[in-house]
């Protein structure tokens, strides 16, 4: 793909009012969300929840791209059409997740590095073959006593950028995602240094590989207190400090941040979103790439049932239209009952 290509999938990914929904679940993520419905993570559930996501009726109308998993993107529905198919018809681009994990930094206790590079090029030609246009890469850094560490934000950033790198390279748009993990007591604040921190280093090192900035989106954490903080921050504080802070770090030439949820319930997700986009035009569109926030009450109304697929699907669009309010600052708490 063109430089020109990437841009506009770029462009596409954070079109107005649309977001997009991380469905990328590993296999022990899924797991952990199907026990909270006490069902089983059977490869069977796993198609059958994914089908009804994607088959929303009005799926387009609130969302831009979807991320899937590797097993997913190989699955079909029930009518025989591949997942990649049935997206494209519904104007919904096809993503994937490509790395393959978070392990344990060596030599740096409580931090993680991403791992998943060996190979990478050769999956991302696979992957684009199958009709893949963006790609997503998940860092993790941690808040803690004496952490993070310079080197695990360093190291963090070198691993994301050359994956970028590779990604542009295949004519993949990267997802760069870099997340400051809400876990833990630590203060607004502190999430704020540590992010500006992680984002300076995550640009450094994109320059350095000579990413295009243009054919990029961001997907960061929000600036917010520790979820176990006593200090709690309203949506228009966090709002604010969110934006500052990527004033200061993220390029206007990266045209969009789409937020993770992070652990946000659907709510707050949407009311932080929307006060930021209340406050006014930004150099970037700020949009969403919620996994937890879109789909769980979703999953709390399948709870794995054939019948309730359709209840499932009407959940999913209610939080859907709601995201979508949030991108130009128009929802407000009253919308949630409708
Ligand atoms: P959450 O919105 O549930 O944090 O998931 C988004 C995601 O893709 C994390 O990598």
């Amino acid at each position: 793909m063109a430089q020109q290509d990437l841009v506009k999938t770029a462009r596409a990914m954070v079109a107005k009012g649309k977001g997009i929904l991380a469905a990328d679940e590993s296999f022990g993520t899924i797991e952990k969300r199907f026990k909270s419905i006490n069902i089983a993570s059977t490869e069977e559930h796993r198609r059958a929840y994914r089908e009804m996501l994607f088959t929303t009726g009005d799926i387009g109308q609130y969302i831009s791209g979807v991320i899937m998993f590797d097993e997913t993107l190989r699955h079909k529905a029930a009518d025989g059409r591949s997942f990649v198919v049935l997206l494209n018809k519904a104007g919904v681009i096809p993503g994937i997740k490509v790395d393959t994990g978070a392990k344990d930094l060596a030599g740096y206790p409580g931090e993680k590095i991403t791992e998943g590079l060996d190979g990478l090029r050769e999956r991302l030609v696979e992957y684009h073959k199958l009709g893949v246009r963006f790609a997503k890469w998940r860092a993790v850094i941690t808040i803690g006593d004496g952490i993070p560490t310079r080197f695990c934000i360093d190291a963090n950033a070198h691993a994301l950028a050359r994956y970028a790198a590779l990604c542009q390279d295949v004519g993949i748009v990267p997802i760069v995602e870099p997340e400051v993990l809400m876990d833990g007591g630590h203060s607004g604040e502190r999430c704020e240094d540590v992010t500006t921190t992680t984002l300076e280093s995550v640009f450094f090192h994109l320059h350095a590989h000579r990413v295009s900035l243009e054919g990029m989106v961001l997907k960061p954490n929000m600036v917010i207190p520790g979820k176990k903080a006593p200090q709690q921050w309203t949506p228009r504080q966090i709002a604010e400090a969110t934006v500052r802070c990527f004033l200061r770090t993220v390029p206007a030439a990266v045209p969009g941040i789409v937020f993770l949820s992070g652990g946000q319930t659907p709510a707050e997700a949407t009311a932080n979103l929307d006060a930021m986009n209340r406050l006014g035009k930004h150099p970037w569109e700020l949009s969403y790439s919620y996994g937890r926030a879109l789909q769980d009450e979703a999953l709390k109304a399948w709870l794995g049932k054939p019948e309730n697929v359709a209840a499932g699907q009407k959940m999913f669009a209610h939080r859907g239209h709601l995201c979508s309010a949030a991108r130009f600052g128009k929802y407000e708490v009253g919308m949630e009952a409708a």
